[in-house]
């Protein structure tokens, strides 16, 4: 084979590496089931054996059955380097050209115990979000890594290098896509068989585009969409913050973990359940949430007492949040805001505990493979409590709104069809709003604010403290209150101690916002100011996603249903010069649910990288708020109309001609009758 391939694993493989020793406190993940019939698991055992020199496929064949019979999945485990995986600074790898190297610090990060939730399984965050599949892969991808140029693009399917492609310096280094399942068998039960035969990842959304940055990465969002909501349910002026009220959600996970810190810096008092300790100590060691208890007379005390010296603070309640809301509603307790967080995009994957269970006895009875129908009728009858809990605290007046994690997708399936909106199917969603709906779409994306972020690759405190100055001096702050938000939210960024892994940081910032701050970034490259910078996006922004019951929830023209914008998204990405572009399906909200993509840019300091700022920055946002506009949000015709007199002759985006809604209405009626 050495003669056919020359980038290969047999130096690394001459000797098969000693069995993997776990690190105790680690967190696992909990088995996925094992599901295949005897064919399907000989194909799945011939696949993961493809990646090995054939002298090991004996002494391989019984350990990767005993990995997917127990765990649903062969992670290859032995495989892992035995050394710490982190994103070190980038002149530590090897390479032949700087994206190659970037892309192995942004891999290694997504991997770090600092960051991943699962790391031993590769998955970063929300239960199943996955770098690639095994560790084999990831061997393979880091020497692809390391040998390819600026002439070549490596192509990955679901986590498989296909191989190293001759292209051009313009052209993508990375193409990637993740889960990308044919109509017919795009469903949750023919994923999982594809992913345990080893042909399916589950990419999520930064994870398979290895543009995670720790929950970093989603405070910014979360403290946007808090704030909008008191802004527009609690009447909050645009000049203050949410003191004196109170929160409260679930989850302290891989971007749940975002909320008591995001909580606090928009003032609020927060209360968060999580029923997995561990994850609680995580983020009260990272400082993250203030003060932990498993007892609800003491957390809502505890609340009280801040909300009367109107002073921010955050809260982990360790324990399920029914019977959080169930206290809450027998004391009758007021909470302006509610919200949920558990990863109801895999509810009966593990994402969601029922109630009287404890953390370790659901881990217990998801593996077990009787139990499968006992464990989700417990699940359903814990979301039809839950989902009555929120509406009697609604009826107090509470705001609930959706936080993308499919919670009244579950809600629905679980057999409250009173949660559907057209009270037929949940094709047109539900009663309550998604945090999309109601606040971030129209505030955010319809004038294309999103969540831009970069990666300082020399790893070094001071290049991101001179990145977050220069990105300060780049806002307008005096133009929108959006600019003034997030004006005040890159002040203070370093301040409130957001870096975990990497040195990375998020900004929500508009189309034009990108371009200045990014041309300002490759130009500090240039001379030297700062090291090498990687720039990308969560797949939760204006443009990247198609998903109607979470980034495109407040698309109302029909094309909700469609997926062309991301696909139309990333094939441009594509042709202005991305250094990477990622596609996938599922998203935060599940496989059929959603088709997401993003990017990454290395900023090497060149002119060839200003042109691509030029034409893809804007680009990878516009598209959507022109999009936006084309659904008729009022907020994206007015930013298409200052687009299109700002680029009149370069660039033009069709505006919808506006049809008289009553005129319509009148007609149509007629018509029917
Ligand atoms: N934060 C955001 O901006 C955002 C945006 C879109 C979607 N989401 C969605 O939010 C969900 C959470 O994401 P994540 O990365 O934190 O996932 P995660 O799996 O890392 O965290 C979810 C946490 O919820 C806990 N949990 C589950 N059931 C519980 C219960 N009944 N009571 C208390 N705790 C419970 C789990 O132990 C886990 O720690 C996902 O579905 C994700 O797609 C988040």
């Amino acid at each position: 084979m050495k003669e056919f391939m020359t980038i290969n694993l047999e130096e690394d493989l001459k000797e098969l590496p000693p069995p993997l020793v776990f690190e105790k406190g680690i967190r696992r993940a909990p088995s996925r089931g094992f599901r295949l019939t005897e064919a399907q698991t000989q194909i799945a055992l011939k696949n993961a054996l493809r990646y090995v020199p054939s002298q090991h496929h004996e002494a391989l064949i019984p350990e990767f059955l005993e990995e997917l019979f127990t765990l649903g999945r062969i992670y290859a485990y032995r495989f892992r380097p035995k050394e710490r995986i982190y994103g070190k600074p980038i002149d530590e790898y090897k390479g032949n050209c700087v994206e190659g190297k970037a892309f192995q610090v942004m891999i290694d990060n997504n991997l770090d115990f600092e960051v991943a939730l699962y790391p031993y399984e590769l998955v970063t965050y929300g239960e199943t979000a996955r770098v690639c599949q095994n560790w084999l892969q990831y061997r393979l991808i880091k020497k692809y890594l390391e040998n390819m140029t600026q002439d070549q693009t490596l192509a990955l399917f679901s986590g498989h290098p296909l191989g190293l492609f001759t292209s051009r310096p313009n052209a993508p280094r990375v193409i990637t896509t993740n889960a990308l399942m044919i109509g017919m068998f795009d469903n949750m039960h023919d994923w999982e068989i594809a992913e345990e035969m080893g042909v399916a990842n589950y990419g999520q959304m930064t994870a398979g585009g290895w543009m995670y940055i720790g929950p970093q990465g989603i405070v910014h969002g979360t403290y946007n969409t808090l704030l909008n909501a008191g802004r527009q349910e609690l009447k909050i002026p645009v000049d203050k913050d949410l003191r004196g009220f109170l929160f409260v959600s679930s989850g302290l996970g891989g971007m749940s973990g975002a909320q008591p810190k995001a909580a606090e810096i928009a003032g609020a008092v927060g209360i968060f359940a999580e029923v997995d300790k561990s994850r609680i100590e995580t983020r009260n060691k990272q400082g993250w949430v203030a003060y932990v208890s498993g007892d609800l007379k003491e957390v809502f005390a505890k609340a009280e007492e801040y909300l009367a010296k109107k002073e921010p603070y955050s809260i982990a309640y360790h324990g399920n949040i029914v019977d959080l809301l169930q206290y809450a509603v027998d004391h009758n307790i007021k909470i302006p805001l509610i919200s949920d967080q558990t990863s109801c995009h895999a509810v009966y994957e593990g994402g969601y505990c029922p109630q009287g269970l404890t953390f370790e006895e659901r881990t217990a009875m998801l593996g077990d493979k009787s139990k499968r129908d006992e464990f989700a009728a417990k699940i359903n009858e814990t979301l039809r409590k839950h989902f009555s809990l929120i509406k009697t605290l609604c009826d107090r007046g509470s705001y609930f709104f959706d936080y993308g994690n499919s919670f009244l997708k579950a809600v629905y399936d679980a057999g409250v069809k009173e949660v559907s909106k057209n009270g037929r199917d949940e094709k047109d969603g539900f009663v309550y709003p998604s945090y999309v709906e109601d606040i971030m779409g129209p505030l955010l994306f319809d004038y294309g604010y999103g969540p831009f972020r970069w990666i300082c690759l020399s790893g070094k405190k001071e290049d991101l403290h001179k990145t977050d100055e220069a990105a300060m001096a780049c806002i307008d702050k005096d133009r929108r209150y959006q600019d003034l938000d997030n004006y005040n939210w890159i002040r203070d960024a370093e301040k409130n101690k957001l870096v975990v892994g990497t040195q990375a940081r998020i900004l929500y910032q508009d189309a034009e916002g990108r371009v200045k701050i990014a041309l300002k970034f490759n130009e500090l490259v240039r001379n030297g100011t700062i090291g090498p910078v990687m720039l990308g996006r969560d797949h939760h922004d204006t443009g990247g996603t198609d998903s109607p019951f979470r980034e495109t929830a407040n698309i109302k023209d029909g094309s909700n249903v469609m997926a062309d914008m991301a696909t139309q998204c990333f094939a441009g990405n594509a042709a202005r010069g991305m250094s990477l572009i990622a596609l996938h399906n599922g998203g935060g909200v599940g496989i059929g649910k959603a088709i997401n993509g993003g990017f990454g840019l290395v900023l090497d300091g060149s002119q060839r990288v200003d042109e691509i700022i030029k034409s893809a920055m804007l680009w990878d946002t516009i598209v959507g708020v022109a999009r936006r506009n084309w659904a008729c949000n009022p907020n994206s015709i007015e930013t298409v109309k200052e687009y299109n007199k700002r680029y009149s002759g370069k660039s033009q985006i069709t505006l919808p001609y506006l049809a008289d809604d009553k005129l319509v209405a009148e007609k149509v009626r007629e018509r029917f009758k």
